[in-house]
């Protein structure tokens, strides 16, 4: 078998998005390969007590996530428990199917470990994702479905487009994600305020139980976040995502001047808000954090900051099938080290 390095080498000769491409080809017949797939299942998915909790009344056997974004049309589920994720989020999806921004809108900076994107909800539309779905939930793994607006959906239509996408994926996911935070969606961002969060999420609770949690952008003063997580959590949201890209283009010499960058540059930006959110609310409701994250030692201080899971995208390009379960098994020997018999033990020790 070629290591990943082998692999990554050959794949980064490709554009970005022709990469994605044959990996979501890929990911797509693995589960068909059943041999394959289940070695990689028992080599790479970390199943173990320390590791399991239930958090809005759904099972996590290991607290790593796949970010939203990789998997938008929900075709590479299966794959993702093979690769070792603990659960996965599908999405952004959208009402209708969207072609998204003009191309290219993908870059690599390999020597930072990180990406950059302008995509814009490209995605199939949500009868095609909720056709995917039905072949595969419920699954081993927890699904959480990120819902976002079309891009010509008008401002007085916008919580109808959310309204349409709950009751297309209430009954088809685990959880439920409102995004109003990818800064490639004109205006999509300014959603980010009190009373849209409180319409949202008042509307969201009069039609479903599912849980639903409100994904923020890292591009705000720490106190604004945690005014506008509290208003979403004192209307019923259950849980707070934190955080998507960034626009601090200073972060990566070189970097264009559009879309949002991740991966390992944005790691302290996005860890700093999430511990002012985390200080905060980490015992008010479920914290997920996700931003740069790719090695034990950085979901450990997420998780003594608040977060009872995190989320990892940019980090597994560059890591690739191995580093959940490298993660997983890293982070039960500092739960170890440190006396916890249980993540749950560990979530905001920060603030103990
Ligand atoms: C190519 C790409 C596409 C993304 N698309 C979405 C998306 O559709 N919805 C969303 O909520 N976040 C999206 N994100 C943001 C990620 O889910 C995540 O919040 C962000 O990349 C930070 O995590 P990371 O550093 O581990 O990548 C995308 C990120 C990338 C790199």
């Amino acid at each position: 078998m070629f290591s990943y390095n082998t692999i990554k080498k050959i794949m980064f000769n490709f554009e970005p998005e022709t990469a994605h491409h044959m990996a979501e080809y890929a990911f797509k017949i693995l589960p068909k390969c059943k041999f394959i797939n289940n070695a990689m299942v028992k080599r790479n998915f970390v199943n173990h007590p320390m590791l399991t909790q239930e958090l809005f009344g759904v099972k996590f056997y290991n607290p790593i996530g796949l970010g939203a974004g990789f998997d938008k049309n929900a075709t590479m589920v299966k794959a993702m428990m093979a690769n070792g994720f603990g659960y996965t989020e599908i999405g952004t999806m959208t009402p209708k199917p969207q072609a998204g921004n003009a191309k290219p809108r993908l870059f690599r900076y390999p020597q930072e470990e990180s990406i950059q994107n302008a995509m814009g909800f490209n995605n199939l539309g949500a009868s095609v994702v909720e056709e995917n779905l039905k072949e595969v939930y419920p699954y081993a793994i927890p699904i959480g479905a990120s819902i976002g607006k079309n891009k010509l959906t008008s401002e007085e239509d916008t919580l109808n487009d959310y309204k349409s996408l709950i009751h297309s994926f209430k009954d088809l996911s685990d959880y439920l994600v409102v995004n109003i935070s990818s800064p490639n969606t004109p205006n999509l961002r300014d959603l980010q305020n009190e009373e849209f969060i409180k319409d949202m999420f008042t509307m969201a609770k009069e039609i479903t139980t599912k849980p639903i949690l409100l994904k923020i952008a890292p591009d705000m003063s720490s106190q604004t976040a945690i005014e506008l997580c509290k208003t979403a959590v004192k209307y019923g949201a259950d849980g707070i995502i934190a955080t998507n890209t960034t626009q601090d283009y200073s972060l990566v010499p070189n970097a264009k001047d559009f879309g949002g960058l991740s991966g390992a540059c944005m790691s302290d930006k996005s860890y700093e808000l999430f511990k002012a959110i985390g200080q905060e609310l980490h015992d008010k409701t479920i914290l997920i954090s996700v931003g740069g994250i790719s090695d034990a030692t950085d979901v450990y201080r997420r998780i003594k900051a608040g977060a009872s899971l995190v989320q990892i995208l940019s980090g597994f390009i560059f890591k690739g099938p191995s580093m959940c379960k490298d993660i997983n098994e890293e982070l039960i020997e500092l739960l170890k080290a440190d006396g916890y018999s249980n993540i749950k033990d560990a979530i905001g020790a920060d603030f103990k």
